[in-house]
């Protein structure tokens, strides 16, 4: 006799506008054998029913007699023969548990759907809630609870997110130092795609996001999947191809074996995966994580930030930090943000991490005298920190070698000088809550950067990640007001785990404008732009040596939370007149920049960047960027789809800063007499002629609804 031969039961059908998802059991085993456009409409929500025979397969030749259910959590009891979704030992033991998980309660509400799977062998249950709500992202928790009175040891804990069989390529996003986020794109066909992050943050190398989409997905074509795990610390995402004609994605968090180890009557959460579809392209995909994400930050207005740390690096000095803080006022900067070095022995990368004291032999009067100039001067006081880390030449080192994760190995490995503090410990939590919030608590401190420069080696981050969030949980607790960013080295530590707990991410510690537009191009597909810091630098970058002209730097960092990180008493009155104006342009703009709907828009000619933001009656703001010389004179028109609808529209020419046309008999006559008027329906099929423009050239384009009277 068959197990699990039974037949397919539609359970539950998740809907919007946008995204269907069904779920269902097959012998009381759950699956979701459908993530898509939406099946119906509202109106014939009530009365849409699913035949459930669609999701039944078959049974072929040269396999099993069954067929194979690929579960949510998938498991070889269900004749899985891929990667299990759930491993468990049981006290100390070397074999896993053979789990039968099934369901044995299922509670429906309009949104989201509670079950309860169990194994009552083993004694073993968990916990899963599947959601869909408005901002059109599908979630999914779960809980894994022992319900036994020995100890369960979990190795592996995934989900099997299915996306469209039809599913060709896969995107992910990677780099490196300084140039995170990179797109690469791999075919997808008999094949497992496979990312493992055992940095012990989210990482530079790869990011914690893979997008599966039809052949050829584009910005604005194409069905796409976007998978998510709101973790940052180790994971594994894994697009199997191989173990079922049903292409799924497994993405959980990597654990070591007896990394995680629940008590009797404990349990183990898996972190949250979340999942956008699109039928229109990878912008579209993008939009939904941007929704959700915005759906759970506070609306703050973000401020113009000064970053002094490639003004002055670790040169601090009173006199003239204060000098920076009167130019950064005069330039209209919001808040003066003081980086690494303002502590204990900190004059170098070398020593003082974890003395979070601030240092006499450089502040005599503490930071007062430059808090009090920056207050004086109408600016917010920001302050960096690496809360997580300890240089052996510290006192804190010193006094306590054991805190160190490391310094418990034999041959202890650096990075940039430091070793990482075990966050596990709660003395250490306790320690560091306690020197933080005693400087948030003295002195009058907006806002704090949040650095994490190293990655961890040996290959557990569960706890360590579950300490990091405590403690922030804790300050974000007891300082409501003050705000916090997520910097790890510029990008290293970018998901959605953290992005609950802070207003900002550094994005890259290069603020080359030509890199950083692929760098937030990356990051946007699932972070919404006004989180992103993005900072104008100055005119040669210090981390590429490239120069770039300020209406480049400023037109690239306009797409992201604006700052500014260049010493700005070297500047010219020019320099100074034309920063001051794309400041002004800025603040003008961002209330519309950080709450409408962003875009990269398609263009056939790959050296041409277009993006930007609309709102539904046509309302836009987009750059148009030269990324390098093109192979035609005349290239393609830029078409706006997204302004199909929207009636006549006002299209103007901006240059932050002097334009940067390349040579040119005639400018194509829309510029020359812009602002002129179009319809939305010609900007989206016919298109602007596109301008040929110096190479690491950009200029803004702006939309505005004609109003009739
Ligand atoms: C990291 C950050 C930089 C800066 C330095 C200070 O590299 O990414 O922005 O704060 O640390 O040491």
């Amino acid at each position: 006799m068959n197990l699990m031969s039974g037949a397919i039961r539609v359970i539950d059908h998740l809907w919007n506008e946008h995204t269907s998802v069904i779920v269902a059991a097959r012998d009381d085993i759950l699956f979701i054998p459908y993530i898509g456009p939406s099946l119906c409409s509202a109106d014939e929500f009530d009365t849409f029913r699913i035949d459930s025979s669609f999701f039944a397969r078959g049974i072929v030749g040269g396999g099993l007699d069954i067929e194979v259910t690929p579960a949510l959590i998938p498991l070889p009891s269900q004749a899985w023969t891929g990667t299990p979704g759930l491993e468990v030992f049981r006290d100390g033991t070397l074999v896993p548990l053979d789990l039968r998980l099934t369901a044995t309660s299922w509670d429906k509400e309009i949104d989201e759907l509670f079950c309860v799977l169990t194994d009552a062998t083993h004694n073993v249950s968990v916990d899963v809630l599947l959601s869909l709500k408005e901002t059109n992202v599908f979630t999914i928790d779960a809980t894994v609870k022992n319900l036994s009175d020995g100890t369960l040891a979990i190795s592996t804990a995934h989900f099997n997110v299915p996306v469209g069989d039809h599913a060709a390529e896969v995107m992910t996003l990677g780099g490196r130092h300084a140039m995170e986020a990179v797109q690469q794109r791999t075919p997808w066909e008999r094949a497992r795609i496979s990312l493992e992050n055992r940095s012990g943050r989210t990482s530079h190398e790869q990011l914690g996001v893979v997008f599966a989409g039809t052949s050829g997905f584009t910005e604005q074509t194409g069905g796409v999947w976007g998978v998510h795990l709101a973790w940052s610390g180790n994971f594994r995402i894994m697009c199997d191809g191989v173990t079922d004609t049903r292409k799924t994605i497994q993405i959980g968090e990597l654990l070591q074996p007896n990394e995680v180890v629940v008590p009797p009557a404990e349990s183990y959460a898996f972190p949250r995966a979340v999942v956008s579809y699109s039928r229109n392209g990878l912008s579209e995909c993008s939009q939904n994580f941007h929704e959700y994400i915005r759906s759970r930050q506070p609306h703050i207005q973000r401020p113009v930030v000064l970053n002094t740390w490639e003004a002055v690096y670790f040169n601090h000095d009173l006199e003239t930090l204060s000098s920076l803080a009167t130019a950064a006022a005069e330039v209209g900067i919001e808040r003066f943000v003081l980086d690494d070095g303002w502590f204990n022995g900190r004059r170098n990368d070398t020593a003082g991490l974890g003395d979070w004291y601030v240092d006499e032999s450089v502040w005599p009067q503490g930071l007062n005298p430059i808090i009090s100039h920056v207050r004086s001067l109408g600016m917010e006081f920001g302050l960096w920190f690496e809360p997580e880390m300890v240089n052996p030449n510290s006192e804190l080192f010193r006094a306590h070698p054991e805190w160190a994760l490391d310094g418990a190995l034999a041959h202890p490995i650096l990075g940039r000088n430091q070793l990482v503090l075990d966050l596990s410990r709660a003395d250490v939590r306790e320690y560091l809550f306690q020197r933080i919030d005693a400087l948030l608590s003295e002195y009058e401190i907006a806002y704090v950067k949040w650095d994490h420069n190293r990655p961890l080696i040996g290959g557990a981050s569960h706890q360590q990640t579950q300490g990091f969030y405590a403690l922030l949980d804790q300050l974000n607790q007891c300082h409501p007001n003050v705000q916090f960013e997520s910097c790890a080295s510029g990008g290293g530590r970018i998901d959605f785990g953290v992005a609950d707990r802070v207003n900002r991410f550094w994005a890259s510690d290069s603020i080359d404008a030509l890199d950083r537009l692929e760098i937030q191009k990356g990051l946007s597909t699932f972070i919404p732009i006004e989180m992103l810091g993005s900072h104008i630098g100055s005119p040669t970058c210090h981390t590429t040596g490239r120069k770039h002209a300020l209406s480049f730097r400023a037109a690239t960092a306009l797409f992201g939370w604006l700052g500014v990180e260049w010493n700005l008493l070297n500047l010219t009155d020019k320099e100074k007149n034309a920063l001051t104006s794309a400041i002004v342009f800025y603040k003008q703009n961002r209330a519309f920049l950080h709450s409408e709907t962003f875009a990269r828009v398609d263009h056939p000619d790959t050296s041409i960047d277009i993006r930007g933001v609309y709102s539904p009656c046509g309302d836009g703001l987009f750059s148009v960027t030269r990324l390098h010389s093109g192979p035609s004179n005349h290239s393609a028109p830029l078409r706006f789809p997204m302004l199909k609808d929207a009636g006549e529209l006002t299209v103007e020419v901006i240059h932050l800063g002097a334009p940067r046309w390349a040579l040119h008999r005639a400018l194509p006559q829309w510029i020359t007499d812009s602002p002129t008027t179009m319809s939305g329906t010609l900007l989206a099929n016919v298109g602007l002629p596109m301008p040929s423009l110096l190479p690491e050239s950009s200029f803004l384009l702006r939309f505005s609804q004609v109003m009739h009277s």
